[in-house]
């Protein structure tokens, strides 16, 4: 190659790597949009329904009902998107895929997936909601178990353990929520005690030990986070895909006693068109974040199921969720702002 030649082919690669530079800026996003698609590391829509969130060291994982378009119908998929700054999500795949495990027929259900780390085994424990007809039984809900699963990384692969009813009791939506002192608690609905569960898992996480409270109100999609020294607990309607009113109470306790249940915000927004799925804590350095995590479904398109993110205003025994706006976060402060 000659002088002008040379000269050309380093003037192309300069153009490159500024293209995929400027490309790949583009792509950062710098914001959280309520209820707007939220596209991944490969630009399609996140598809992480009814989730969890797991923070490994300093990346959260993201896990959640897998509903995109072109699924083999035979199987029940969860997906794992990672992130460090709960912005930016890059697709780590489906890290679990399952047949029909308990003969329950076409429509079985696997919703709601909530992923433990367990510091002592070193192990990633999977809970989901397991559900289909039962023989004799009415709807496509009333097998009302929890499947487990077990990897050996955030990532997966998780291999299916079991279906069980915990405790013995029926369960279909399951919550997580993990106390500051690092106990492992699986929320999970119960229709006959009209109520739902915060009960303490085992040593290995495997199974559901005992109870601690039982909070006697008929609601669903159970989220608990532990602020400022309070528990507070958030809960949804018994209205199947249809949002309503969700509604919070609080305990000096986990055990309670729980406080009466009041609206998280305007009751005629129907919880601005979500439901509840998670609150997600962020310890920062100058101030802590309580993340509501909720989902907008759209049961006949559920790939299209969006997700409703926003900082609460938590503290002093009060909970509000503010009107969706755009918003962002710093994970290392735990600064939340609102963009105009
Ligand atoms: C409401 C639950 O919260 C969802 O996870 C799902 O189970 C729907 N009901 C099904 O109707």
């Amino acid at each position: 190659m000659n002088h002008k030649g040379k000269c050309l082919f380093r003037f192309a690669i300069f153009l490159f790597a500024l293209l995929y530079t400027a490309t790949g800026m583009a792509q950062q996003r710098k914001s959280i949009l309520p209820r707007e698609l939220w596209p991944d590391d490969k630009g399609n829509h996140i598809q992480a329904h009814g989730g969890g969130i797991t923070k490994v060291k300093d990346t959260y994982y993201w896990y959640g009902e897998e509903r995109r378009q072109g699924l083999d119908s035979n199987y029940r998929y969860v997906s794992c998107y990672s992130s460090k700054d709960l912005m930016n999500w890059k697709f780590r795949g489906d890290v679990f895929k399952m047949t029909d495990p308990d003969s329950l027929g076409k429509k079985w259900v696997l919703e709601r997936p909530k992923v433990y780390h367990n510091i002592k085994t070193r192990k990633y424990i999977m809970y989901m909601h397991i559900d289909g007809q039962v023989k004799g039984q009415k709807g496509n809900y009333s097998y009302a178990r929890v499947g487990v699963a077990i990897g050996d990384s955030p990532t997966g692969p998780f291999n299916f353990i079991r279906t069980f009813r915990p405790l013995g009791q029926e369960s279909r939506d399951i919550g997580q929520f993990i106390d500051d002192d690092g106990s492992a608690y699986l929320i999970f609905e119960d229709r006959p005690v009209k109520g739902f569960h915060i009960a303490k898992l085992s040593e290995d996480y495997l199974d559901v030990e005992k109870d601690i409270c039982i909070i006697k109100a008929p609601l669903e999609g159970g989220a608990v986070v532990k602020y400022n020294g309070l528990y507070y607990a958030i809960g949804s309607a018994l209205t199947s895909w249809n949002p309503n009113p969700n509604k919070y109470a609080t305990a000096k306790s986990l055990a309670g006693p729980w406080s009466e249940f009041e609206d998280i915000a305007p009751p005629e927004t129907n919880t601005y068109g979500s439901q509840s799925t998670f609150m997600l804590k962020v310890v920062g350095t100058k101030s802590t974040a309580v993340i509501f995590v909720a989902d907008k479904w759209k049961p006949r398109t559920q790939w299209d199921s969006r997700y409703l993110w926003m900082p609460l205003e938590i503290g002093d025994g009060k909970l509000r969720l503010p009107e969706p706006k755009p918003w962002r976060i710093n994970v290392k402060t735990g600064e939340t702002a609102f963009i105009k």
